[in-house]
């Protein structure tokens, strides 16, 4: 069994409850078999059968669950750094969308670009990500926004997923926005969506959630209740894009639709908090996207005192969130959303997870999950998440196998 010793401050979160409660151990080692950990305890513990199995040092002074990010936008088309310019000037996310850009832009090159261009792509910020410690992906399709380009990114995303190391949730995001072919029929569009788009992505066993975007300019509240019924009949539990631009009673429609994860929720209200953890949905943060729009960050203290369960995630997407760094969501979590280093660690770890419907496998550091570690040079959560570097993972383990990449010793300093 491999093991990794000397660890001076391991962090398991492995309490289901309470979003500050990080379960931390000092002088620790973790044991693992066929990539699931098998023993964790203090390192003067470690039974002595271990002997001769492959050991590794701790090479850092804190070691946390693999991150999990819950929230991205994978695979699309070029970029959007045109826009970025036009709102540095003042433009509105809502008026460029409105002159043909936004999310139809990026449908646009989406829908040009090869399976094969789109799944090296992919895989490369993949790369990326895990060598920042990120060893679980959720990724949307949503950029496609017909029957084919919608199945070309779910069948990327099956790629990368069965290719490893990092493990590609998927999500059917074809109510992203009314395609142009569709404007002045958006009911048809809706009908596509029921009758052949999701039925599709759930025969091929592509999809394991289904996302709307509920908000002005994208879907309403009772089109997305047609979607999301229709895909929870045939086994995709909904997640929801809701109350990114105004309070449209978005979480209140995902509580009342059973939605797993409820994302973006900045005008959310006390209300709507308290809808969601009745209904037991996690709070997704998705600061980056607040900060690239300027939006007001969502208020994580409502939720966390509302009882909720928040997530953290990039939201990693080329409009409101061009970057995959889940560290610098974790950093402007508690910049910006008012969440402890503590509480936005586990808001990245295990109920990332509990939002894709992963805790009984990951999240945490406990007997049986799968051996996702990442070893961070920091001694703390606190200093981890207040001295922002490139990348703070001195190694990464993933399915126990570690990330032997120079690219991780480059980027250290
Ligand atoms: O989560 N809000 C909708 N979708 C994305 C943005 C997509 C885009 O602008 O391309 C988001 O912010
Ligand atoms: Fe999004």
């Amino acid at each position: 069994m491999p093991v990794l010793r000397r660890i001076p401050r391991l962090v398991t979160c492995a309490d289901p409850v309470g979003q500050a409660e990080l379960g931390e151990m000092r002088d620790a080692a973790v044991a693992w078999r066929h990539g699931v950990i098998s023993w964790i305890g203090p390192d003067r513990a470690l039974p002595a059968d271990f002997a001769g199995e492959t050991e590794f040092e701790c090479d850092g002074g804190l070691v946390i669950p693999g991150l999990v990010d819950c929230h991205t936008h994978l695979a699309f088309g070029g970029w959007r750094a045109d826009e970025f310019a036009l709102r540095s000037r003042g433009a509105t996310y809502q008026e460029i969308a409105a002159a043909g850009g936004g999310i139809r832009s990026t449908m646009r090159r989406t829908r040009e670009a090869t399976e094969t261009e789109l799944e090296a792509r992919s895989r490369s910020f993949l790369e990326g990500m895990l060598r920042l410690g990120v060893t679980t992906v959720e990724a949307k399709s949503g950029y496609g926004l017909s029957l084919a380009d919608e199945l070309k990114l779910l069948r990327v995303y099956r790629t990368l997923d069965a290719d490893g190391p990092v493990p590609v949730v998927p999500t059917l995001l074809a109510a992203h926005v009314v395609p142009p072919e569709y404007a002045a029929d958006r009911r048809g569009y809706v009908d596509l969506v029921c009758g052949s788009i999701v039925p599709a992505a759930a025969a091929g066993g592509l999809a394991r959630f289904c996302d709307v975007f509920v908000e002005e300019g994208a879907f309403t509240a009772d089109e997305a209740r047609r979607m999301l019924r229709a895909a929870a009949s045939l086994g995709l539990r909904p997640k929801l894009h809701v109350d990114q631009l105004a309070d449209g009673g978005g979480a209140r429609l995902a509580a009342e639709l059973g939605a797993i994860s409820a994302d973006h929720l900045e005008y959310t209200g006390e209300d709507g908090a308290r809808a969601l953890s009745a209904a037991g949905t996690v709070a997704v943060a998705l600061p980056i996207a607040s900060l690239y729009l300027r939006q007001p960050p969502m208020r994580a203290r409502t939720f966390v005192d509302a009882g909720c369960a928040v997530a953290v995630a990039t939201d990693f997407n080329p409009g409101s969130a061009p970057s995959w760094h889940l560290p610098l969501a974790l950093t402007l979590a508690c910049t910006m959303n008012g969440l402890t280093p503590a509480e936005a660690l586990k808001g990245a770890t295990r109920y990332a997870a509990r939002a894709i419907g992963l805790e009984d496998s990951r999240g945490a550091l406990e007997v049986g999950k799968r051996a996702d570690l990442v070893v961070l040079d920091a001694d703390s959560p606190d200093e981890w998440c207040y001295h922002f570097r490139p990348n703070a993972a001195r190694e990464v383990f993933v399915g126990g196998s570690p990330v032997h990449d120079a690219n991780l010793a480059a980027t250290r300093a």
